[in-house]
């Protein structure tokens, strides 16, 4: 697969997707093109889901990238009645969908520790208590901070949280954590009928261009989108090539590791330089803390070199994705400059 030139702006994986799932685009059998899938709601990726995570097939959602997932709970708001709840520092398509929509948001406290961010649960309950909002979308691993929310802490969520507010928890990064909770998040998905996790194969799975996500239910979501699902079924080609990407889990689960390395490495880098403080994540991303005087300095380096542009997500907090070894080599090394020609 081509590799484009490396961008340090959109978490995207630029080490490609395993061989298997470019094999099965490759080798597409074209000749089934003119097919439905065969019956009703017809899928490949659903069954595989299924029985990955043992979730029934009735309760899963494959949509256009996570994007169209959370467009599809989002577009069920009310402008007029629902307010939303989103974590402090979150993925800015919320924000900017919710605003052409008209809906309200607000927000609870991240906090910045000092080793990583933290969501206030506190704070999240209580504004649920006082705010009852249709729903509440937390992203964990958080872009663009990279902390999770952990399955105790979205318990207590859950527990505080009225039955008709749908819970979301995005989990784009998905894949990434080695201390991942997946049987406490599978337990509370049985438990809780108003808990949805949306995923993609945009990020581990290295897939953005195919566009794929897909939700987890909790047995009363699909009922309060009023989902219908796609009743002439889901495309041959994107779900041929997401079905061999699941089953590739040994090369992602190296990925991910190799990805894991890199990032861990720079956050060390970056901590040796007086005017940057990066923080502990659990995704391809992690934020730098970068001080007023050295801002400027930062952005002279950046228009120096258009391929390491990171975005600041907030007036003096960088985002950086993470990439290959010798990209966060030359991404160690403009931070040094950068420290170097900060104002004192
Ligand atoms: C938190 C989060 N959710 C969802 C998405 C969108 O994913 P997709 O490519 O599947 O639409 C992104 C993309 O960067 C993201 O950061």
């Amino acid at each position: 697969m081509k590799k484009r030139r490396t961008d340090l702006n959109r978490n995207e994986i630029v080490q490609g997707p395993s061989p298997a799932a470019v094999k099965a685009l490759r080798t597409f059998p074209v000749e089934g093109m003119n097919f439905y899938y065969d019956g009703y709601n017809g899928s490949a990726l659903v069954p595989e889901l299924s029985k990955k995570f043992g979730v029934p097939r009735d309760r899963i959602i494959v949509g256009y990238g996570a994007e169209d997932i959370l467009r599809t709970i989002f577009d069920r708001l009310d402008p007029a009645r629902d307010v939303v709840l989103l974590n402090e520092l979150h993925f800015d398509y919320y924000h900017i969908h919710l605003h052409a929509r008209g809906v309200r948001f607000h927000e609870f406290r991240l906090i910045p520790e000092e080793r990583e961010f933290r969501f206030d649960v506190d704070d999240c309950i209580e504004k649920m208590r006082a705010l009852r909002p249709k729903l509440v979308l937390v992203t964990s691993p958080n872009n663009p901070t990279g902390n999770v929310l952990s399955s105790r802490d979205l318990a207590r969520i859950l527990a505080a949280a009225p039955k008709d507010t749908l819970v979301a928890i995005d989990e784009a990064y998905y894949g990434f954590d080695d201390r991942y909770e997946a049987a406490q998040f599978l337990a509370l998905l049985r438990r809780h009928g108003n808990l949805v996790f949306i995923r993609t194969f945009s990020k581990l799975y290295a897939l953005a261009g195919l566009r794929v996500g897909y939700a987890l239910c909790g047995r009363n979501v699909i009922p309060m989108l009023g989902y219908q699902g796609r009743r002439l079924g889901g495309s041959r080609v994107i779900e041929e090539v997401a079905v061999a990407a699941l089953r590739s889990s040994a090369y992602y689960r190296n990925l991910a590791r190799t990805i894991a390395k890199e990032r861990d490495r720079a956050i060390f880098a970056v901590n040796k330089f007086a005017h940057f403080r990066a923080f502990e994540s659990r995704a391809n991303l992690f934020a730098v803390k970068v001080s007023p005087g050295a801002k400027a300095a930062v952005e002279k380096e950046m228009a120096r070199m258009p391929s390491l542009v990171c975005k600041f997500y907030a007036p003096h907090l960088l985002r950086v994705s993470v990439a290959t070894r010798a990209d966060m080599d030359d991404f160690i090394a403009m931070m040094a400059r950068a420290d170097r020609n900060a104002e004192r």
